[in-house]
């Protein structure tokens, strides 16, 4: 079987770090066959282009076929998995409600283009800021498609945060688990360690003898890193996040596809769990279970953690209203 994997903006920085890690099998496994549509604007099409030439002498065993584009209509013909990655950035002297209008006006037209030309159980995900919101534009837009196909990505917030974990308690990554995010893909999102364990230890049981006072290294040292961790990137590297964004990109589509053995995080429609509205595209702990991200439900909240879900998904509101209020949802 060959799967249909559509990457916008994939001539950006994005772009770049995903497309021959997917034609290197590292998405769908050594024996899935991959043909790769790449959607640009016209001023991206070159470096798309350019890329395809690179997959080419890759000489990838399982890419089909690579098709570059600037017509939504062919680069969501038939795709199974659709990464969206190009967004617009914000410029300077930009507002915030410039920028939702500006990618309300690339995430409605391309939900409506996977709708009429993309695969009847299509898996979408959305990395281009503001993710969340973007997310729940495209999937207004895509008429007959559930919303549950339409997700944004707080994965590698997830990463980032068991990432922290486990270099503060000196333990491998692959024993952390359980660390999930919650909320809008921003600087409020809140990356829960309540349930958190460390080689099957709760993680706030050995921050104890490491950190001291928990509650405090968690509210100013912990979450700030992890949530400005894209800010300290830009500062270090003088340019954002790419291949680890990539990296989480993957990450989720692979358990999205493939399934989970524990939980994850994804931003992901709500039907109100945990009092988050119903209606809003959301982070989770979630699991993937036959091919669908289920959220984990009846988890303890206490009510630290309830007021930093609240905050940040007030934010989430205030994204949906601002797109609203221009009629654009
Ligand atoms: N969710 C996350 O965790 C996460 C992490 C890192 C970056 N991001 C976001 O990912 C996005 C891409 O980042 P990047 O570093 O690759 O940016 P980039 O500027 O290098 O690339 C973006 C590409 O998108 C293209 N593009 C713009 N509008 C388009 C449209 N309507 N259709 C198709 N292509 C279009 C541009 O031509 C450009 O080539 C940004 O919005 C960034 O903020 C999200």
């Amino acid at each position: 079987m060959t799967t249909t994997i559509t990457i916008t903006g994939a001539g950006g920085q994005i772009g770049y770090a995903l497309l021959f890690r997917i034609a290197a099998g590292d998405l769908l496994g050594p024996d899935e066959k991959v043909r790769l549509r790449l959607l640009e604007i016209p001023q991206g099409l070159g470096a798309a282009e350019g890329a395809a030439l690179e997959l080419q002498d890759g000489a990838f065993g399982l890419l089909e076929h690579v098709e570059v584009t600037d017509d939504p209509a062919v680069g969501f013909d038939g795709c199974d998995l659709a990464l969206l990655v190009g967004a617009r950035p914000r410029g300077p002297g930009m507002e915030r409600g410039d920028l939702l209008a500006a990618n309300a006006g690339i995430f409605g037209p391309q939900g409506a283009a996977i709708a009429a030309n993309a695969s009847p159980d299509v898996r979408v995900t959305v990395v281009g800021n503001p993710a969340n919101t973007n997310a729940l534009i495209a999937s207004a837009s895509a008429d007959g498609v559930p919303a549950e196909r339409f997700t944004a990505l707080t994965r590698l917030d997830e990463n980032r945060a068991r990432a922290q974990l486990a270099q503060t308690l000196a333990a491998p990554v692959d024993t952390i688990r359980r660390v999930p995010i919650w909320g809008n893909h921003s600087a409020t999102q809140f990356p829960d360690v309540s349930h958190a364990t460390v080689a099957g230890r709760p993680v706030t049981e050995a921050l104890d003898a490491i950190v001291g006072d928990v509650p405090s290294w968690l509210t100013d040292t912990y979450i700030p890193r992890v949530a400005k961790r894209g800010a300290e990137i830009i500062a270090v590297r003088g340019s954002s996040s790419v291949a680890s964004a990539a990296n989480a990109t993957l990450d989720h589509v692979r358990d999205w596809v493939h399934g989970t053995d524990d939980w994850t995080s994804a931003g992901v429609m709500s039907h109100g769990e945990y009092g988050v509205p119903a209606g809003l595209i959301s982070s989770f702990p979630v699991l993937s279970v036959d091919g669908e991200w289920q959220i984990v439900e009846g988890l303890e909240v206490s009510d630290w953690a309830r007021a930093r879900i609240d905050a940040s998904v007030a934010e989430l509101i205030e994204e949906r209203d601002a797109v609203r209020s221009l009629g654009l949802l």
